[in-house]
């Protein structure tokens, strides 16, 4: 597919900027902006600047194993995918960028349940290891069928979002004048001549479908079955009856407090993911890297730690596990590269940070993720 030359993307930001030019504005923006006034959004990233990495000398070290473990099963990388909803939006290539971009690095994917590929789809595309997202519907008939799905499928984990009982206000949307699917009015026309190929791609291949609902949910805007089904007034008991549903690996994810985290760990959560959702939801809410250390503390060391929100570097995710995190994840990298050149973009991005790993390992002196801990790192 014709487009900016992904050769040249060096690091993620290259790759939000080759994103820019291919995606129509109101596609570029869904991906990248964040809620209200974007201080999270901005913090995210940002709060990785208020701690240094101390390197050790002459370690020997030059081929570092990355692997660990999560919820018992081995990745070859300290990271995972972050579920992001709707890619077909982004480029047609879809969910399938980035699940076979979790393949190619050897880590997991994880669907979610807002995406445009079916759970058989991508259950079947690669032997890797997957977890299903799920949000909690109204319908909780509609969630139990797609929990048995999803095990059906073979995904190995529920990986429950929970920072999302309403949508956060990301006014870039309505200023660009965006809803799920797209309303092409004027505006939208005007953007779409500066963005042709993607305008091309979105018109003549097929359209975008939020494959997961389609049995049980008539072709309703997105917005619309969101706004009906998203249950609010979902709670610990109602996580709690989930996890029974589910019986099996869990992971709670949009977690910040300390008195959140040590209540998963009760309920029978395995993993905490401590994140905002990317600052989309409620903004001002603090950078997950500066609440790694005060929940590692709280929790016990059985309870795994996955930080989600700003993750761009290298130097990031090492920051992450000094800190006390089992592993990071991430979707804004691989979805700037999927908006930027489909799979191999998706791929792409995902492979620079598996590379910039290995370099900052072996700059670190460092042998294996194992042995980053709180001495390699200081807050400024
Ligand atoms: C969905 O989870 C979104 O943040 O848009």
């Amino acid at each position: 597919m014709f487009g900016p030359d992904i050769k040249k993307c060096l690091n993620v930001e290259d790759f939000r900027d080759a994103a820019r030019r291919r995606a129509h504005k109101m596609v570029f923006d869904y991906i990248d902006g964040g809620s209200d006034d974007e201080k999270t959004l901005a913090q995210n990233t940002a709060a990785f600047d208020n701690y240094e990495l101390l390197y050790k000398v002459l370690t020997g070290y030059d081929s570092p194993d990355t692997s660990t473990t999560l919820l018992g099963e081995k990745i070859d990388v300290p990271f995972i995918l972050s579920p992001s909803a709707g890619n077909r939006l982004f480029h047609t290539d879809g969910e399938r960028g980035p699940a076979l971009a979790a393949h190619e690095v050897g880590t997991v994917y994880s669907l979610a349940t807002l995406g445009s590929r079916t759970i058989e789809e991508i259950g079947a595309l690669t032997e890797g290891p997957k977890w299903f997202q799920l949000y909690v519907w109204k319908d909780r008939g509609l969630v139990k069928e797609m929990l048995d799905r999803a095990k059906a499928a073979g995904f190995t984990a529920m990986f429950l979002t929970v920072d999302m009982p309403i949508t956060g206000s990301r006014e870039r949307d309505p200023k660009n004048g965006f809803t799920i699917p797209p309303k092409i009015g004027p505006k939208q026309i005007w953007e779409g001549m500066k963005a042709p190929w993607w305008v091309l791609d979105y018109l003549f291949r097929p359209a975008i479908t939020y494959a997961n609902l389609s049995t049980t949910t008539s072709a309703v805007s997105l917005n619309k079955f969101i706004e009906d089904q998203m249950d609010a007034s979902f709670d610990w008991k109602d996580a709690e009856w989930l996890l029974g549903e589910w019986n099996g690996p869990s992971i709670l994810k949009g977690v910040v407090r300390t008195d959140d985290a040590v209540r998963a760990e009760q309920t029978g959560f395995n993993a905490i993911s401590i994140s905002n959702h990317g600052g989309r939801q409620l903004d001002t809410s603090p950078a997950p890297i500066s609440c790694i250390e005060p929940i590692r503390e709280a929790v016990s060391d059985k309870t795994e730690l996955i930080v989600d929100g700003g993750i761009r570097r290298g130097t990031d995710v090492l920051k992450a596990l000094a800190l006390g995190a089992n592993a990071v994840s991430f979707a804004r990298p691989y979805l700037y590269g999927l908006a930027a050149g489909g799979e191999a973009g998706a791929i792409r991005a995902v492979e620079l940070i598996r590379d910039a790993i290995i370099r900052d390992m072996i700059l670190l002196g460092v042998h294996s993720v194992k042995d980053i801990d709180r001495s390699f790192i200081r807050k400024k």
